[in-house]
C-alpha cells in the first residue's frame, strides 16, 4: 500500500456557495446578498421555493417565474457565478454530501422552511441541501423573517441552533445611522458575509471612537 509522505493539503475554500430564497418577506435581502456574494464566490448554486417567486414579484419590480429565472431577471444584469437549480431536482450537486462547498445561506428563510429543516423533513432541494449541511457539519445560515414568533418558531430555532445552524434574523441595527432602505438591507447582508468569514465592507466594524 502506498503511504503518502505528507498529508494532502485541502484548499481553504472551494469557492462555491449554496443559496436558497424562500417565501418570507425580504426579497431585497436575497437580491443584494447574491450581488455581493458573487464578488467573492466563483460558483453560487441558487434555488428558489415557489412561494419565493411570488413574494419577489410582489416586493420588487422583477417579474420572476420558474421558467424565466436567470441572473438577468432576478438581479437585472448578467452574473456568471449564479447557477439556478430546480428545487425538485434531487440529482443536483447540493443534494449530496460528497459535493464540497463552503456553506449554505437561506435568505430570507420562511418559518415553514425553518420548521421543515428543524424536523428533518427534506421534501425539496432547499431542505435536502440544508439537511446535508447539518450532517456534514458545514456552515448553514438561516435568515428568518417573521414577527412575532410563536412557541413553535422559537423551538424550531433552538433545534436548528443545537444542530449547528447559525440563526441570523433579518433585523438590521440602527447604530450606524441608516439613511436609506439600502443601508438597512446592507446591514443584514454584511452580517451574513461576515458569518461566512468574508472581510466585507458593507457594515463598518464597531470601533473605539477617536478622541
Ligand atoms: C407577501 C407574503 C409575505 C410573506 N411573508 C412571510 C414572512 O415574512 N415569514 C414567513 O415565515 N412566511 C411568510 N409568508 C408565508 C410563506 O410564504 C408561506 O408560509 C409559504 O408556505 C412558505 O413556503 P416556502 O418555505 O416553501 O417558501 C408570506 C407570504 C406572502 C404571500
Amino acid at each position: 500500500m502506498d503511504i503518502p509522505s505528507k498529508p494532502v493539503a485541502l484548499p481553504h475554500t472551494t469557492g462555491r456557495l449554496v443559496v436558497a430564497i424562500t417565501g418570507a418577506s425580504g426579497a431585497p435581502y436575497a437580491i443584494r446578498f447574491l450581488e455581493e456574494a458573487s464578488r467573492y464566490y466563483r460558483e453560487i448554486y441558487v434555488m428558489l421555493s415557489d412561494q419565493a417567486l411570488q413574494v419577489i414579484s410582489l416586493e420588487t419590480d422583477r417579474a420572476v417565474n420558474a421558467r424565466s429565472l436567470s441572473a438577468d431577471t432576478l438581479l437585472g444584469h448578467p452574473c456568471p457565478a449564479l447557477r439556478f437549480l430546480d428545487k425538485k431536482d434531487y440529482f443536483s450537486p447540493p443534494a449530496s454530501g460528497s459535493f464540497r462547498h463552503d456553506g449554505m445561506v437561506i435568505v430570507p428563510c420562511s418559518m415553514g422552511t425553518a420548521g421543515r429543516i428543524a424536523n428533518g423533513i427534506s421534501d425539496d432541494l432547499v431542505t435536502r441541501a440544508a439537511d446535508v449541511c447539518l450532517k456534514e457539519r458545514r456552515k448553514l445560515i438561516l435568515v428568518p423573517r417573521e414577527t412575532p414568533w410563536n412557541l413553535i418558531h422559537l423551538r424550531n430555532m433552538t433545534l436548528l441552533a443545537e444542530a449547528g445552524a447559525t440563526i441570523l434574523p433579518a433585523a438590521p441595527g440602527f447604530y450606524h445611522k441608516p439613511q436609506t432602505i439600502s443601508d438597512l438591507v446592507d446591514h443584514v447582508v454584511g452580517r451574513i458575509l461576515q458569518q461566512l468569514g468574508i472581510e466585507q465592507t458593507l457594515v463598518p466594524q464597531w470601533q473605539f471612537t477617536e478622541e
